[in-house]
């Protein structure tokens, strides 16, 4: 993919020369945390923008991210009663799969934006030919996302004591906002209660923890921050804690999964309607062969419309082998629909969108399918961002496809703004 093979090992020689991302101890943590998920003991919050881009490495951007994760978690604690697992789609989410490796702009055939760490979005030959100095841009925007993540981590920012630490400016005006503070009340009240009986702060509500992920694509990056570290066996991808394979990537037989057989972190397996009973039991024991638990997380993505007939034989294939999974719904990906507004800005173009509705019904259906089956959902793996876009329509404010063009700023998927995102929370955790 890349034309000069002397730049590219440059630049692998050099981020191979540099600190790791996170470490082997908060990946064995994280393992651990989904362990417990896959037995039903904590729920895993997994989101984030599709693809994160290098110009949104920024302080607001960042924070709205986090703000709505922990929105999200409390809602889920309130409701669930279990402890939650957070895990962003950030630092490091920069690279996209694409279904195909050129495209015809005005007559003239180019490589495919395949995301800021590989190429440019622009429609010259220049353009999309990929650069390698730009994993080095995404390496470090990864470390400055990180490096903000764990200052407001430690800063107090995540304090359950504070939940205004949290609060959007928008959200007062949100429809659910009324429903939400009263569930802040509520654990405001719980946790005063709590501390007046231990006669102290409990310092574990003081301070709560973020969890990276990215999918996997560019191996040579990867393998560069891959490392062994002293005191433990085997191989780290130190570049995140939860690198997840892709459906476009995930042959049974191919290289993302033979570089996942290799390191020791927890491995996101997306989960499709064209996913074989044979090839998911096989992706599962050449990951674990020693059927570790929290080594693998099988992420479904179905569509709402699918998920009734072809998860169950899945699921009930992975049970009767005995094999240690945590599954996780995610209720975007097969959700993804192209319609033609008829008024608003973008009248009779062709848009991408979600709705509301059919993401809520795929997580429904899979806690129903869990539910009937006798096994557990384990968290759920959302496009989401922490600003007011208007890309999936429906929810709460109802919003049609006409009001798509006012805030459409995701260059590839749809993602749920802030008030759909805190709705679904809200709606899961009556269910779960
Ligand atoms: C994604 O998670 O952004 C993605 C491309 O998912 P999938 O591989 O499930 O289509
Ligand atoms: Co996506």
């Amino acid at each position: 993919m890349y034309p000069d093979r002397v730049a590219l090992d440059g630049v692998l020689a050099e981020v191979a020369a540099l600190p790791p991302l996170v470490t082997s101890y908060e990946i064995e943590n994280l393992k651990s945390q989904l362990a417990e998920a896959s037995r039903g003991e904590r729920f895993i919050l997994w989101g984030g923008d599709c693809a994160e881009s290098f110009s949104d490495c920024t302080s607001p951007a960042i924070a709205a991210k986090l703000k709505i994760l922990l929105q999200m978690s409390l809602v889920l604690v309130h409701g669930t009663r279990k402890r939650i697992t957070r895990i962003g789609r950030f630092a490091g989410q920069y690279a996209k799969p694409r279904s195909a490796a050129t495209e015809t702009i005005h007559g003239v055939e180019l490589p495919t934006f395949r995301g800021d760490n590989v190429n440019r979005p622009e429609p010259t030959l220049a353009a999309r030919t990929p650069d390698p100095t730009l994993l080095l841009r995404g390496y470090e925007r990864s470390a400055l996302t990180l490096n903000f993540v764990r200052a407001l981590v430690d800063g107090g920012f995540a304090d359950l004591h504070h939940p205004e630490n949290w609060d959007l400016e928008f959200v007062r005006h949100a429809p659910l906002a009324a429903e939400y503070q009263r569930m802040v009340d509520s654990i405001g009240e719980s946790l005063r209660f709590m501390e007046t009986l231990a006669g102290g702060t409990i310092a574990a509500m003081q301070r709560v923890d973020f969890y990276t992920s990215h999918e996997l694509l560019v191996l040579e990056y990867e393998a560069a921050l891959t490392r062994q570290v002293p005191r433990r066996e085997g191989w780290f991808n130190l570049s995140t804690h939860l690198p997840w394979i892709g459906v476009r990537t995930g042959a049974p037989t191919g290289a993302h999964l033979e570089f996942c057989r290799g390191i020791r972190n927890p491995v996101g397996v997306k989960v499709g309607p064209d996913t074989t009973v044979d090839a998911l039991l096989a992706t599962i024991r050449t990951l674990s062969p020693d059927n570790e638990p929290g080594r693998v997380v099988l992420v479904t993505r179905f569509g709402a419309h699918r998920i009734g007939r072809e998860f169950p034989k899945l699921l009930r294939a992975v049970r009767a082998e005995g094999l240690a999974v945590a599954w996780v719904c995610d209720p975007m990906h097969g959700n993804t629909e192209t319609v033609v507004p008829t008024g608003g800005a973008w009248a009779g173009k062709s848009v991408k969108t979600r709705k509301f509705a059919h993401v809520l019904a795929e997580v429904e259906q899979a806690i129903e399918i869990h539910r009937t089956e006798g096994t557990q959902l384990a968290g759920v793996h959302v496009e989401l961002t922490g600003e007011n876009v208007t890309e999936c329509t429906g929810g709460a404010r109802g919003l049609t496809d006409d009001d798509l063009s006012r805030a459409y700023r995701s260059h590839v998927d749809p993602r749920l703004n802030y008030e759909q995102a805190l709705e679904l929370a809200m709606l899961i955790a009556r269910r779960v």
